[in-house]
């Protein structure tokens, strides 16, 4: 892994009035790779996401995507250049079908190609079959349970083309069935060489999938390694594993 990450940050700090939300936080994301990110609620994980992806400013250090910088980026443009995201409350358009939606996804992303609409419903129609949600294209996405909710987010972040897909807790509220489709989803999409990096709080899908994790803990990233020697590291334990790891490792 000597070769430059696909992504990186530096020093990435954000505070929100008093509140320091990430503090010096870097990290690196290699080319194929699953990296996790890992840490107790209000730890700083989505607002690390939020920055990568230009949904909210930084307040200092840098991120680069392919040595470049991106900080200052809007949403937009970041998606275009390959990264795309999911968020933790999914809100996909409700009165819009599935395919609907995801050829939203595929009109925005594709590193700044015109579509046409035909060309996006296209692509749309093939992503959707690729998540498991092919009988509910025409279905209005407000219908759909969770863990098809989460489905479509995953569809809408991959219609964008991206080399990098940031995925914030697309597990989260789906019963262990569905989190066993779910991680096989996951490892597809690794398999399409597209690199994750992986928000999550289910050990047993950390431990699954990801390559390498790191822990933030108020802001600070605390441990970071293999998923073998961090959920292993005396100090995670102590900040976040202890009792939810003993739910959740079995
Ligand atoms: N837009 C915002 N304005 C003010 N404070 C915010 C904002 N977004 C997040 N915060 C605060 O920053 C801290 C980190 O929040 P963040 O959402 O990044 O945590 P998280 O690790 O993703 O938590 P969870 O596991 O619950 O999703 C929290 O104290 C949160 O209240
Ligand atoms: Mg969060």
């Amino acid at each position: 892994m000597e070769k430059e990450p696909i992504l990186k940050g530096i020093k990435l700090t954000k505070d929100f009035g008093g509140l320091r939300a990430n503090n010096n936080v870097d990290f690196e994301l290699y080319q194929g790779e699953i990296l996790g990110l890992i840490g107790p609620n209000g730890s700083g994980k989505t607002t690390l996401v939020n920055m990568i992806s230009g949904n909210i400013s930084i307040t200092s250090g840098d991120v680069f995507f392919k040595g470049k910088s991106i900080k200052g980026l809007k949403p937009y443009q970041i998606g275009r250049l390959g990264i795309a995201r999911t968020y933790q409350i999914v809100k996909p358009f409700p009165g819009m079908t599935v395919l609907e939606n995801v050829a939203v996804g595929a009109m925005f992303g594709s590193k700044g190609k015109k579509r046409s609409t035909k060309q996006a419903l296209d692509i749309a129609s093939e992503v959707v079959d690729f998540v498991g949600l092919g009988k509910y294209k025409t279905l209005k996405a407000d219908s759909l349970n969770v863990a098809s909710r989460k489905r479509l987010e995953v569809a809408k972040a991959l219609a964008m083309g991206p080399e990098v897909i940031l995925f914030d807790e697309v597990m989260a509220g789906l019963n262990p069935g569905e989190i066993d489709q779910a991680i096989e989803l996951i490892l597809k999409i690794r398999e399409k060489g597209i690199t994750l990096f992986v928000i999550e709080h289910v050990m047993r899908v950390i431990k699954a999938i990801c390559d390498r994790i790191f822990v933030l803990q108020q802001g600070e990233k605390i441990s970071e390694g293999t998923p073998e020697k961090v959920l292993n590291d005396e100090k995670v334990i102590k900040a976040y594993l202890g009792k939810r790891y003993k739910q959740l490792a079995a």
